[in-house]
């Protein structure tokens, strides 16, 4: 077998920044079957007393999800949030216009966050700029986040929740750019209102951070002005700016598909300088950070959804089945957000459970895994700590869009009190494997303890409920000696190389 060569150096002081755990976030919508046959369904035999599937809270736990967005997306820019609290035989069936379905609120905020609380998850909560407003939105933080003693805190606590909830992050609204979204506004609309909403959210709970709607995606036409202009508005209030993208491989192009974290690469980097501009302009001392707060593959499932009857209950929309490669960009998207840890402090896998999910159930039936879980898994469970910033030479590739593609996507991650070192890396080539030579120099008595291996010799191979062909294993070859890691990442390879002292 022919092999390539990279080199890596590791150093203890070269760090990005301490890793803020929410960019290991995720993202339950109120869509398809995330919530109603996904996280809820009750009268399954693993429903709890809840309704809630103790099957599938135990592979969020697996997951070690810190933070999960609720309760959309393009759905919350229609929803009346008091649809969803109170007695549940009182609350309304609603047309869901965002995806053409029925609504019928058995679940909502309450319920969710007793879910969030099972699964040792913090809420990112979205409020609806679309429909709604300023009022909504601070009534909203009122009832989650004030002790009691007013007219929407006592609310809650009649509805059964005397401890207020303490939502702390908060996101103004969702892809406000995006004519598809109820609500649709200009970027000086949307800077308007998401100004005067975070204003008011924040004198309700000063204790808050709160989430701009940046581009719903790179190529949108309004992308950088879009940011500029919000943030024109909103600097003084907000302390983050989102970003969302999706790839897919429609082309069925491997080496073109694999290299667009590179264009997410940019378009974080394009993100932090205009949030930096705004910076300037104000002579302002703050930074605003970024939320990455919907990121995926997404494109499997777009022709199955134009046959959704409408207006049916929690149909199965957006269930991408995914595949091999699917898993590798994932991995590439993960290490390209740890390398901008210094700035990108929340970051939502949309979504987590049956729509563009790494878990999904079958109703009635089994919960089961996704090629995506494993990469997601290793990097939340491995990936605590800080962010190093490793120098890399690497053989490179041109494809269709990018020149210059690294075959060696890597970082690193070192935690600092449990004695760990975790090197995260993807191997692009097609055919050959690729020798990586890491000089981990004053990581004294640093040892390899296991290499992961996510490999599979069918790029188009999925994982079912019958079973998961894509799965890794630990049987990769890295060694270390004198200060030297020296592995064989295989052709086309997810890789976690975990090192621990002595
Ligand atoms: O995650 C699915 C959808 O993608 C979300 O509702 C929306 O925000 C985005 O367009």
């Amino acid at each position: 077998m022919m092999t390539q060569k990279a080199k890596m150096i590791l150093e203890k002081d070269f760090k990005i920044s301490e890793i803020d755990n929410r960019i290991y976030g995720s993202f339950i919508e109120h869509l398809g079957r995330a919530v109603y046959g996904g996280i809820y369904e009750p009268g399954h035999p693993q429903a709890d007393e809840n309704g809630f599937r103790q099957d599938v809270i135990e592979m969020v736990k697996e997951l070690q999800v810190p933070i999960v967005r609720y309760p959309g997306g393009n759905f919350v820019s229609g929803y009346n949030w008091e649809d969803g609290v109170g007695p549940v035989e009182n609350r309304p069936r609603r047309l869901e216009l965002a995806w053409r379905t029925t609504e019928t609120n058995e679940i909502g905020t309450n319920e969710f966050m007793k879910w969030a609380k099972l699964v040792n998850a913090e809420v990112n909560m979205a409020v609806n700029l679309g429909t709604r407003g300023i009022d909504a939105a601070r009534n909203l933080v009122e009832y989650c986040n004030h002790p009691g003693g007013s007219y929407y805190s006592d609310l809650r606590i009649s509805h059964g929740y005397k401890e207020p909830h303490k939502i702390k992050t908060w996101c103004l609204g969702n892809e406000m750019d995006g004519p598809w979204q109820i609500g649709h506004k200009t970027a000086t609309e949307y800077g308007r209102i998401a100004q005067e909403a975070a204003k008011v959210m924040k004198w309700v709970d000063p204790t808050i951070e709160l989430v701009a709607c940046g581009s719903s995606y790179r190529n949108m036409p309004t992308f950088a002005e879009w940011e500029a202009t919000v943030l024109d508005h909103t600097y003084d209030h907000v302390d983050y700016i989102s970003l969302h993208q999706y790839y897919g491989n429609r082309d069925n192009d491997i080496k073109n598909y694999l290299a667009l974290s590179l264009e997410m690469d940019d378009f974080i980097r394009s993100v932090i300088s205009i949030a930096d501009y705004i910076k300037a302009k104000k002579r302002g001392k703050k930074n605003i950070n970024l939320s990455f707060d919907e990121w995926n593959v997404w494109y499997h499932s777009n022709e199955a959804d134009k046959k959704i009857e409408p207006w049916s209950i929690a149909p199965p929309q957006l269930e991408d089945h995914y595949n091999f490669e699917d898993a590798l960009l994932v991995g590439c998207m993960l290490i390209t957000m740890l390398k901008h840890a210094d700035r990108l402090k929340i970051a939502c896998l949309a979504q987590l459970v049956n729509v563009i999910a790494p878990i999904m159930t079958e109703d009635n039936g089994e919960a089961w895994k996704q090629t995506i879980f494993y990469p997601y898994m290793h990097t939340s469970v491995y990936g605590r700590g800080v962010s190093l910033n490793p120098i890399i030479s690497s053989p490179k590739y041109d494809s269709k869009d990018f020149t210059d593609v690294p075959y060696l996507e890597s970082t690193a991650v070192y935690n600092e009190e449990n004695e760990q070192l975790t090197i995260f890396a993807v191997n692009r080539h097609l055919e050959e494997g690729l020798h990586l030579e890491c000089d981990i120099r004053n990581f004294e008595g640093y040892r390899v303890v296991e290499h992961i291996v996510l490999e599979n010799d069918d790029l188009k191979q999925t994982n079912s409920v019958k079973g998961t062909p894509v799965a890794p294993h630990s049987n990769g070859n890295a060694t270390s000696e004198g200060g030297q890691v020296t592995a064989v990442l295989p052709k086309l390879s997810w890789n976690v190389i975990r090192l621990a002292k002595n």
